[in-house]
């Protein structure tokens, strides 16, 4: 029944650490303001630093009482509990020593000093306990903050590029700004409320008082997404009433980081995400990526026949006609099968044959796709000796051969393409060759670039 008593007196420590501040300032102002007739005030001295020294006894113990029930860090409060003990014990050696009489003015005056100085450091450090050590510097310019050292402030909304999201990576990228920007004031290394630190990949897999905070692919099951769509007047309703709230946008996000087995590194495009969860967040006012093309809307059903055959078949962007199709769900695709998307000629702008068993004969069919803007050709048989076909696509922008026996040689095919700007090449002939740069397009490898030496002029 009284349990509620000792987190009460805990709650009232912000309000009784002012007591103190305001008695000791007083008391020490007397000691310098009235220099050597300060003893014709000794009495009022004596009585403010007494009420000092009570208060700040009465101000470290609802201190160690709020620390013990609020989950807050032993390393964040330490020095701060210290100090307020040690306050607490000057004021009174301070009372003393003036009812006994035993300092001169002069020592007074120091040891009045050194007590002010301990109790602003003491103050100052509760402070950041409160209200975070960035809590001066969050309102100055991003510039100032940097110039400090400090470390900026990401209270930005989500923002994904409209062109290429799917690179995106999904929790880095998307759902740790979502917990920065609302969860992170109170659920941070510092300052655990609930025991749970939502700024890192580890603290979330940590979990908080209650224990785990995600269920692996249950998002109803998962206190992480659950409290977020909880009734806002529920106690356990994340975040707190009044605070800044998720948009519904962004609660949707963590549900379908979640569903996907709230992974640490995938990226968006690899999740199979629908698009119009993450559309919400694209920038405005983006050259577009994909080419601006009149060409006509795929029939839905079209659609979820490419759906039902295996494919993965998403539109670029709400109402656009513009396709994204992967093979990721559908490796036995082979080039017999073209004939599947050729309906989608002219709306396929990504597509992803990754891990498929297409072989280089596919290049002729792939070079007839007009609107195509990348092209994952990853962990395929491809060779490249039809390489040079993609010249026909003028709008090819990214082309991804990782993992594939493509040669330096075949690539150099594609020099000079108008439109390509990169090409990934990991774990191929290619990227066994160091990171030639004497291409159109900019060539990712992987490998470690060092600068040319003098002594290179072994010729492959
Ligand atoms: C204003 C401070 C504040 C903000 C902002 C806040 N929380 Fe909390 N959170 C708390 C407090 C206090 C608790 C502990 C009390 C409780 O369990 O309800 C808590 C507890 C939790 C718990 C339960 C942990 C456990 O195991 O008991 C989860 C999950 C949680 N918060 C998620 C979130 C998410 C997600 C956000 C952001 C969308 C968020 N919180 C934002 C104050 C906050």
């Amino acid at each position: 029944m009284i349990d509620f008593i000792l987190p009460l007196f805990g709650r009232f420590h912000p309000i009784l650490v002012h007591l103190p501040i305001g008695f000791l300032v007083f008391g020490v102002i007397l000691i310098f303001g009235f220099g050597k007739k300060y003893s014709l005030y000794s009495p009022i001295i004596q009585l403010a630093l007494l009420l000092g020294g009570i208060s700040a006894f009465l101000a470290s113990i609802s201190g160690f009482l709020q620390y013990q029930s609020e989950g807050y860090g032993w390393d964040t409060v330490k020095f701060h509990l210290f100090l307020g003990i040690l306050t607490t014990l000057l004021s009174f050696g301070l009372w003393y020593h003036l009812k006994k009489a035993v300092s001169t003015p002069a020592k007074l005056k120091i040891k009045g000093a050194t007590l002010i100085l301990i109790i602003t450091i003491t103050g100052h450090l509760g402070g950041n306990i409160t209200h975070g050590d960035d809590y001066f510097t969050e309102v100055l310019p991003p510039e100032l903050q940097a110039f400090l050292g400090g470390e900026v402030s990401t209270n930005e909304p989500l923002e994904l590029p409209a062109d290429n999201w799917e690179e995106v990576e999904f929790y880095s990228g998307a759902i740790q700004p979502i917990l920065d920007q609302n969860c992170k004031s109170c659920h941070n290394p510092k300052k655990l409320k609930g025991e749970l630190d939502l700024s890192s990949f580890e603290g979330i897999q940590k979990g908080g008082e209650d224990g785990q905070i995600l269920e692996t692919g249950n998002a109803e099951e998962s206190a992480l997404f659950a409290r977020l769509i909880l009734p806002e007047d529920e106690d356990d309703h994340m975040p707190p009433k009044d605070k800044r709230q998720p948009s519904k946008e962004e609660i949707e996000l963590i549900k379908a980081w979640i569903e996907s087995g709230s992974p640490e590194n995938t990226k968006l495009g690899e999740s199979t995400i629908n698009v119009n969860l993450v559309e919400p967040f694209f920038k405005k006012n983006e050259i577009p990526f994909y080419p601006v093309v009149e060409v006509a809307k795929l029939p839905q059903d079209s659609i979820s026949k490419l759906r039902s055959e295996g494919f993965f078949a998403e539109v670029v962007k709400k109402d656009s006609p513009l396709l994204k199709i992967s093979c990721i769900n559908f490796p036995a695709f082979s080039d017999s099968d073209w004939h599947m998307l050729q309906s989608a000629k002219d709306q396929i702008v990504y597509l992803d044959l990754t891990g498929t068993a297409i072989s280089d004969t596919i290049l002729e069919q792939l070079a007839t796709l007009p609107n195509l803007t990348v092209l994952k050709l990853n962990q395929t048989a491809i060779e490249g000796s039809d390489l040079g076909k993609l010249v026909e696509n003028k709008n090819l922008k990214l082309l991804y051969i990782n993992d594939t026996q493509v040669s330096l040689d075949k690539l150099s095919a594609l020099n000079n393409h108008p439109t390509l700007e990169k090409v990934f090449a990991f774990k191929s002939p290619v990227a066994d060759n160091g990171s030639p740069s004497q291409f159109s397009f900019y060539l990712e490898t992987g490998s470690l670039s060092l600068p040319p030496l003098p002594t290179d002029t072994i010729v492959y």
